[in-house]
């Protein structure tokens, strides 16, 4: 199997606490420095509706809540990834969801804090990446090496 069998693709968010700290270009570099492409790229700010709907499956946990009124407290940036292995190598690149127990180096280490605000959200597996992807961007709006016909 050559690499490009293997390239997938997954889908980040940098959360309203890293936006806010002007931390928006070094993780885009720490990204692209780690081997995705950027395919896609949307800075927004998420509505009530939108949040409850992008973290449903954590409808029923204590701080579902406070999720809620964190995304939506200030803008964010959507951008769809590619590169070998991305969900998996994007989890690495993040790190633990607790700021405070991610491994040195990892973008949760650098521009997190702590629990909830830890900066970065990435898909956790292929199957919520599609659903993820979709969530924030049109396929018109995907270029990358993933999506180039061969
Ligand atoms: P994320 O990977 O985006 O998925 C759910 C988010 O909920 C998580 O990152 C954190 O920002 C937030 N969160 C807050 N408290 C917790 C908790 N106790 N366990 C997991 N996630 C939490």
């Amino acid at each position: 199997m050559g690499d490009r069998s293997r390239m997938e693709e997954t889908l980040t968010i940098i959360k309203p606490d890293a936006v806010r700290a002007g931390h928006t270009g070094r993780i885009i570099a720490h990204l692209e420095d780690a081997g995705f492409t950027v395919q896609a790229i949307r800075r927004l700010r998420l509505t009530q509706a939108q949040a409850e709907a992008f973290y449903a499956v954590h409808r029923e946990r204590p701080f579902f809540a406070d999720l809620v009124a964190f995304m939506t407290s200030g803008p964010a940036v959507a951008l769809a990834l590619s590169r070998e292995n991305a969900v998996a190598r994007l989890r690495d690149t993040m790190g633990a969801t607790d700021s405070t127990r991610a491994a040195p180096g990892t973008i949760r280490n650098l521009y997190g804090t702590d629990i909830q605000n830890n900066a970065i959200h990435g898909s956790d597996s292929p199957g919520n990446a599609a659903i993820e992807r979709a969530f924030f961007f049109a396929g018109c709006d995907m270029v990358g090496p993933a999506r180039i016909p061969r």
